[in-house]
């Protein structure tokens, strides 16, 4: 597959374009089907298109003859980049689009200015972390990651 960003597909067929709320249905489907992804509350409909809002055109997917094949949230906080549930479809894997999805989102978060990204991996994901080790990435063993539920009393002391 070709680096392509484009409504022009390759010689697989295969584009990566911008990931549209009309993606929804098919996109959750893959997330589900993926080991490594898990989906809670900020998954719905809505929760999704409000981060495709607050984050546009940087969250994309890849496409093949109309299919979803691959999809990855991407957006950031004005200091930080983040991805969100990078998955390619089983049948697909092996075939750089995991590695293209992921360039194409820093490739578009460095052109807003952002110099960092950051990941969130289950730690029992070990063919995950594979991936993102072998395609460059750090894992920050002197961080820990902290977190507090907003939408429940017991967070108020
Ligand atoms: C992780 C995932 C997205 C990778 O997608 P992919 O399209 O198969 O990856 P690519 O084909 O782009 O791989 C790019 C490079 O990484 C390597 N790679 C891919 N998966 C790998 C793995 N599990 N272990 C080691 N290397 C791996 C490829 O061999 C390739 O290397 P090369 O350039 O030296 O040939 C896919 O396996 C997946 O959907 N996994 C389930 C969901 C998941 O765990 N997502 C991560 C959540 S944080």
């Amino acid at each position: 597959m070709k680096n392509i960003l484009a409504d022009c597909p390759d010689g697989d067929g295969i584009i990566l374009r911008v990931f549209c709320i009309e993606d929804y249905d098919a996109v959750v489907t893959l997330w589900r089907r993926s080991e490594g992804v898990g989906l809670n509350e900020s998954d719905t409909r809505d929760a999704i298109a409000a981060f495709l809002r607050r984050n546009p055109r940087l969250s994309l997917v890849a496409q093949k003859r109309g299919r979803i094949i691959g999809a990855v949230l991407c957006g950031h906080d004005g200091r930080r980049g983040y991805l969100h549930h990078l998955a390619v479809s089983k049948r697909h894997r092996q075939h750089g689009i995991g590695r293209q999805l992921v360039n194409a989102c820093m490739m578009k978060l460095r052109k807003i200015g952002i110099q960092k990204c950051t990941i969130f991996l289950f730690a029992e994901n070990v063919t995950g972390r594979k991936f993102w080790i072998h395609n460059g990435w750090s894992l920050r063993a002197d961080i820990q990651l902290m977190q507090i539920r907003l939408d429940d009393n017991k967070s108020v002391k």
